[in-house]
Formats: C-alpha cells, sequence, structure tokens
C-alpha cells in the first residue's frame, strides 16, 4: 500500500467575477473548489494510474472538512488527523473583464504536541513493506526535525519512505536516510550546497548521500530525471511536448514512480513511468493532473540511457 502526507492541506476556492468594485457588493458569475496539497496530488495521480493510497495528514474546521470530504467524493481514500485548528484555504478572485486574478491565503493552522502525538499513532499503524510519500514542506510552527522523526520512525517499522521537499527539512529528513528522494535540481543544489546543473555533478555530488539513502531521484524539469540508485546511473529523458503548466509536475513524477515501486517494477521502469506521469500532467492547465491516456502516450517517447 501507498500513504501520502500533505501536512497542511489547502481548500482552494476560486470566485468569479466581470470585475470588482470595492465597496460595493459583487456578483459572483463562477465558482470552483478543489482540494490542494502535494501528497494529495500524488494520490490523485495514483488512483489514475489504476493504484490506491491513503492520504494522511493533518486537517481542521469546516474547510478541514470540507476538504476531506471533497476527496472522499473523488474516491481518494482519507486518513487525516483532526486538528483544532482551521486548515488553509486559498481563495483566488478572477476578475472576467481585466483577466486579473488576486490570491488570498489564510494562514496555516498551529498543530499542538496532542495532535502531533496522534498523527504519530496513526503512522506506527503504517504496514511493513508500505510505501509513504512525504510531500511539501512542514507547518510553520513546526520543529525542523518532523521530517527526521518520520522517516526515523518509519524506517524502524521497516516502511519505505519517499521524501521530496526542500530547505532545512529536506537536509534533516534526507539525514534520517529515507529510502527515496526526489528534490528537483534546485532543491537539490540546497541539499549538497553546491551550484548544480549539469548530470555529472549531479551524479558526483549525490555520492555522500548514497551511504545512506538507496535511490536519489533529481528531477530537471524538460531534462528529465537523474536517477541512482545501488551504483546505477541513469538519465531519463521525456519527449518535447506543449507545456501548459509545468506546477506540480514533480508530484506526478513521485507518484509514478511510487506506484510502479508498489507494483514491483524495477528503479529503472519506475523512473520510466514517473518521468511519462510528469510530462503528462504539463500538458493539464491543472496542478499535478495526468490523464493515463496523456502518460500512455508519452511513455513510448521516453529515452531511458544508462549513465
Ligand atoms: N517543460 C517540461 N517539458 C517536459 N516535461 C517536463 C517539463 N517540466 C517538467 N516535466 C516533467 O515533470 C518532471 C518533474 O518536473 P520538475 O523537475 O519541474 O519537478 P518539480 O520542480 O519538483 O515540480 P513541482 O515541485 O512543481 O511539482 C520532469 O522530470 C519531467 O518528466
Ligand atoms: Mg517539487
Amino acid at each position: 500500500m501507498v500513504y501520502t502526507v500533505t501536512l497542511n492541506p489547502i481548500l482552494e476556492r476560486t470566485l468569479e467575477v466581470e470585475e470588482v468594485i470595492y465597496d460595493d457588493v459583487n456578483r459572483v458569475v463562477e465558482e470552483r473548489k478543489n482540494t490542494g496539497g502535494k501528497g494529495i496530488d500524488v494520490s490523485r495521480v495514483i488512483k489514475e494510474l489504476g493504484g490506491q493510497s491513503i492520504a494522511m495528514g493533518f486537517a481542521g474546521g469546516y474547510n478541514g472538512l470540507e476538504l476531506v470530504g471533497r476527496l472522499v467524493n473523488e474516491g481518494v481514500v482519507c486518513d487525516f488527523t483532526k486538528i483544532h485548528g482551521e486548515s488553509g484555504a486559498y481563495i483566488t478572485i478572477y476578475q472576467r473583464k481585466k483577466k486579473l486574478q488576486t490570491l488570498l491565503n489564510t494562514p496555516c493552522p498551529a498543530i499542538s504536541q496532542i495532535e502531533s502525538d496522534e498523527f504519530f499513532r496513526k503512522i506506527q499503524e503504517v504496514p511493513v513493506n508500505s510505501y509513504v510519500v512525504i510531500s511539501g514542506n512542514p507547518l510553520q510552527n513546526m520543529n525542523d526535525n518532523f521530517y527526521a522523526q518520520l522517516v526515523t520512525t518509519l524506517k524502524e517499522k521497516g516502511v519505505k519512505v519517499i521524501l521530496d521537499a526542500d530547505g532545512e527539512a529536506m537536509k534533516r529528513g534526507a539525514g534520517a536516510g529515507p529510502y527515496l528522494i526526489k528534490p528537483n535540481i534546485h532543491e537539490f543544489g540546497r541539499l549538497v550546497e553546491k551550484n548544480v546543473s549539469e548530470v555529472d555533478e549531479i551524479v558526483e555530488y549525490a555520492k555522500p548521500l548514497e551511504e545512506k539513502i538507496e535511490c536519489i531521484v533529481v528531477s530537471m524539469g524538460a531534462r528529465g530525471v537523474v536517477g541512482i540508485a545501488r551504483g546505477v546511473h541513469c538519465h531519463v529523458t521525456p519527449p518535447k511536448v506543449n507545456v501548459r503548466s509545468s506546477i506540480g509536475a514533480g508530484d506526478s513524477l513521485v507518484a509514478g514512480i511510487v506506484f510502479a515501486l508498489s507494483q514491483g517494477s524495477t528503479f529503472e521502469d519506475s523512473l520510466v513511468l514517473g518521468v511519462a506521469c510528469g510530462t503528462a500532467s504539463t500538458l493539464n492547465p491543472a496542478s499535478g493532473h495526468c490523464t493515463k491516456e496523456d502518460l500512455e502516450s508519452i511513455k513510448k517517447d521516453v529515452h531511458f540511457e544508462k549513465i
């Protein structure tokens, strides 16, 4: 089974108006809602691939109730830890006439020690040999060691952790020895504290990490991924496509990799599926969504090369 962790799921709401008239009542002509979050995007893509996952994290208040309800309606199985605070909301106001969008973000909720303990209790129940994907960064008020503790707890239980984070959380989390990490090239540069732009630099700078981390996958946008596992170094490149939005492409890549690994695929094959998912998601304007049809056609043109 695959579990995904989104510590800060967001209820996204888009309100379209002809134009905003200040100090007056404005009629909303269209309203859309969605549940956002990197782990959640991974769960959605796994579902599109025909797999199953359980989405975990923290959710609270009416935003939390609604976002979990929406996910369940989409067919994503959820096991969020209920919190006292209100889950975050992103409200986008789109003015049709001026083609202007304004984003209003509510603050992310605080997590109490009791709530954090409850989340760890659920984590303790994840069965051995499962995969847990940890995506995105911890909440502002969280201890910098939160991911490191999570990785350590899961690793001790024989669960394989896939970590996709940035900055201090990635540094400390990677230090705890997850099974796989998926930084993009900029995040990788911050992790190894080097300027990185070329494939051979990735291979070189990843060396010290290989002791602790079985699989290292560095994504490079249109240049695909470099994968490093047990002495195997490879470069997997997608075909050229007409990109509509590359936001969340990394989440689709992670979904393809973890889905394939959980089905028993080799590391090499999982990278090919991952790259196809990542690139397929760039054809879709919504963040981190890909269709099976797109990815099947792209997969045929994904190039795999040992380096
Ligand atoms: N411009 C592009 N053309 C083709 N494929 C792309 C492009 N951008 C991204 N991809 C695909 O998506 C994968 C992940 O992309 P990227 O390196 O941009 O991830 P990321 O920076 O972690 O994204 P995010 O954090 O927004 O989800 C790439 O390996 C590739 O397969
Ligand atoms: Mg990313």
